[in-house]
């Protein structure tokens, strides 16, 4: 799974991984205050292309979230490529 996230190396993730769980595979330095349980917005990103494939937006992630194009990276798998920039709140 193709995973191209704005200003670091293009990457392979396995299906089915957290956005999150690839990044920390990957060495990308995407942050995660709350340990992945959708608690902060550190995680969060702006999807460039590949939303479709991410499934709707999900009720513990629609307070973190300025727009709709935003996700936690800790609650969206990986089912097709994707392409993002990391987007955190602060
Ligand atoms: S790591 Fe905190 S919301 Fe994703």
């Amino acid at each position: 799974m193709r995973v191209d996230i704005e200003g670091y190396p293009t990457f392979e993730a396995e299906e089915g991984s957290t956005l999150l769980e690839a990044c920390e595979a990957a060495g990308v330095p995407m942050d995660s205050a709350c340990g992945g349980f959708a608690a902060c917005n550190s995680c969060r990103i702006t999807v460039l292309e590949g939303a479709e494939a991410l499934g709707p937006v999900l009720e513990e992630e629609t307070c973190f979230l300025d727009a709709p194009d935003q996700r936690l990276g800790c609650q969206i798998r990986l089912r097709a490529p994707l392409r993002c920039r990391l987007d955190p709140g602060c």
